[in-house]
């Protein structure tokens, strides 16, 4: 659907319009008592959210491409139903076909949290022959004084399915080399980096200085960005995801990629809630799982 037609049947004055976005995407833009928020209807995939009176909490990059089939680097990419590289099938596209697929905008709602838009995707509208099985996805992203995303999958087939999925959060930062990442102490993680070896983590905070690429198993529900030079802790509160990654790709290879680029890849760190590798999801038949992530910024002195 075009903007004008979303904007007849969802818009409210003042609040919630569609725009165009790059080329031939579509926006939601939400605008709340001095809060800005935006999704762009392919993936699903927030691209903004700035808190009233506050520095952008998500990053986006200055050279990320806006076009119908291509994943947006930045903002929070919607990863399901394969994280990564597809197991067996090398062909297939990284980190699953959500993420640039064309969800429908169902339902907004208004209430205490804030704004409410609720997004589907199904077998229907896209499946892959990676991953055939039929399946129903709703994905609510309310737009606040918090920002909480809540993707539920249902397993339509007559026999379990197996997926992986996560939300892939781009945070923004003071500088990726200045900040650190709590909550993580003790869990053990797959190096990507380094061959997939699994490590513990020791420290309490992970302090990047290199590129980093970490998958953390079974993780607390509460983790934290704390970023001093900009006087906040960015928390991330999450529930029915089991699995952390944290992602940055470096000066090297982070000035190589076209959508990101050099000095773009200092301000942004990733920190990912989902359900992968040892975590992934086994899904009953005719049976739902959802996995939840409420984001918040707290100052600190
Ligand atoms: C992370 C992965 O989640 O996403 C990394 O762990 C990957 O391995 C990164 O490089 C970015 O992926 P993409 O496909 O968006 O470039």
């Amino acid at each position: 659907m075009v903007a004008e037609q979303l904007a007849a049947e969802f818009g409210i004055a003042g609040k919630l319009d569609f725009a165009t976005a790059g080329k031939g995407l579509v926006k939601a833009v939400v605008s709340l008592d001095g809060m800005t928020g935006e999704v762009v209807l392919q993936g699903a995939q927030v691209t903004r959210w700035d808190p009233a009176g506050k520095r952008p909490v998500i990053f986006m990059s200055p050279n990320s491409v806006f076009a119908p089939g291509t994943a947006i680097r930045g903002g929070v990419p919607l990863i399901f139903p394969w994280f990564g590289p597809h197991r067996t099938a090398k062909e297939a596209p990284q980190h699953g076909f959500a993420r640039t697929a064309p969800w429908r905008l169902t339902g907004v709602e208004q209430g205490a949290g804030g704004l409410a838009l609720t997004f589907a995707l199904a077998f229907d509208d896209i499946s892959s022959p990676f991953w055939p099985e039929p399946y129903r996805a709703a994905y609510t992203v309310t737009f606040g004084r918090a920002l909480s995303m809540s993707l539920s999958v249902q397993n339509r087939a007559k026999q379990p399915v197996v997926f992986e999925e996560a939300l892939h959060t781009y945070f923004a930062v003071s500088d990726i080399a200045k900040v650190g990442v709590s909550g993580l102490a003790g869990r053990t993680y797959i190096d990507k980096t380094d061959g997939m070896r699994r490590k513990t983590q020791q420290e309490p905070l992970v302090i990047l200085a290199k590129e980093t690429d970490s998958l953390y198993l079974d993780t607390p529900s509460s983790r934290a960005i704390e970023d001093p030079d900009w006087g906040r802790r960015i928390v991330i509160d999450s529930s029915g995801a089991a699995s952390t990654v944290v992602w940055n790709p470096w000066a090297e290879k982070g000035a190589a990629m076209r959508d990101l680029g050099d000095p773009a890849w200092r301000g942004m760190i990733c920190v990912e809630n989902g359900n992968a590798a040892d975590n992934e999801v086994r899904l009953a038949a005719d049976s739902e799982h959802t996995m939840s992530a409420q984001i918040s910024v707290d100052a600190i002195g």
